[in-house]
């Protein structure tokens, strides 16, 4: 009952913000990522008749019962695997990432995409993927996307159980291997409002978030559209716009939401500088500082260089699109 696996993090070009069920982790809207080749998660977990309490371990800190990455994440998805499985036994966790947790490089989706996958090997449920997206989403909702490679569209379903609500492949990675986001970490601290939380008072709060869900399958579509036919300016042009949006209705929450430092409103004008002189980059942001340039190889050093020229920014790093979440024979424990 051990099983270990790798997922990788996404990045998304239209943004999940808001749930319409928070038990079932169901969205408002549909979203599209790529899911990197870079960034992963890689956990172990082993279900063990002689535990009499879960152990957590995540970048060799154990998170105990109590603390809110047990509670709120991590004991809540076992509770829904075990359900599942018909299997009431404890486990042992062990995750670690290869990239800062928790500052807005999606660690979480990563890290249950990884953990839905290696607790369908140790329990032997038999998942197919859009089983696994479906317990991945129970963990943390952009998860569901990191079970696929390439680019990933999460269908917002309308059933209340959750049945229609899961991820789908739009196009493995070959389709479109130029494709190319510059990751630009504007700080390595871990965000004060978490995902979850600014989702949920946003939607509370914000007079932006209705125009947002009135304008995001247009988005939707346009991307959806963009990436089939590989027009980069399409899809970069509709990611940049719907980020701005997403924002804009963090921003205009109460208490507002601000998620951008220095370095983060920096890039965004030296990237719109940089469009008008003809070198075509975007920028993507999440539920933190950093930016994310969505580029193609054949400008990506040229643009990396100029990232570099930047005192604020404490690392680059260049993805493309990558795998599946998938099983793997070495163990963590
Ligand atoms: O799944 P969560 O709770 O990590 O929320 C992800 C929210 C965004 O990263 C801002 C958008 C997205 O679709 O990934």
């Amino acid at each position: 009952m051990k099983a270990s696996a790798i997922a990788h993090a996404n990045i998304a070009l239209v943004k999940y913000w808001g749930k319409r069920n928070k038990e079932v982790m169901l969205p408002q809207n549909g979203s599209i990522s790529m899911t990197t080749n870079d960034f992963h998660a890689h956990t172990t977990v082993e279900f063990d008749p002689s535990l009499q309490e879960d152990i957590l371990i995540v970048n060799d800190k154990e998170f105990p019962k109590g603390m809110e990455e047990y509670d709120d994440y991590v004991g809540k998805f076992l509770t829904v695997a075990r359900q599942l499985s018909g299997k009431d036994l404890k486990a042992k966790i062990v995750s670690k990432n290869n990239f800062p947790t928790a500052a807005g490089l999606a660690s979480s989706a990563a890290g249950f995409a990884a953990l839905a996958t290696a607790v369908n090997g140790a329990l032997g449920m038999g998942l197919d993927q859009k089983g696994l997206s479906m317990l991945a989403r129970r963990g943390s909702g952009s998860a569901t996307r990191s079970i696929h490679g390439g680019f990933v569209e999460w269908l917002r379903g309308e059933n209340e159980d959750g049945s229609d609500c899961f991820a789908q492949q739009i196009a493995p990675p070959e389709h479109w291997p130029e494709f190319r986001m510059i990751t630009c970490i504007t700080s390595t601290k871990a965000k004060k409002v978490k995902s979850r939380a600014g989702m949920s008072q946003t939607l509370k709060t914000s007079p932006m978030y209705k125009a947002w869900l009135e304008t995001v399958n247009q988005n939707l579509e346009t991307v959806r559209k963009g990436i089939l036919e590989k027009n980069f300016s399409l899809v970069g042009s509709t990611a940049e716009e719907n980020c701005i949006k997403m924002h804009a209705t963090m921003l205009t929450t109460k208490p507002s939401i601000v998620y951008w430092n220095a370095g983060t409103i920096e890039l965004i004008h030296a990237i719109h500088n940089w469009r008008d002189e003809g070198l075509e980059a975007y920028f993507t942001i999440d539920a933190g500082p950093q930016v994310k340039i969505i580029c193609l190889e054949k400008d990506a050093e040229e643009i990396v260089r100029r990232v570099k020229e930047f005192p604020a920014i404490e690392d680059v790093r260049v993805v493309k699109p990558g795998p599946d979440a998938r099983l793997t024979e070495e163990h963590l424990f």
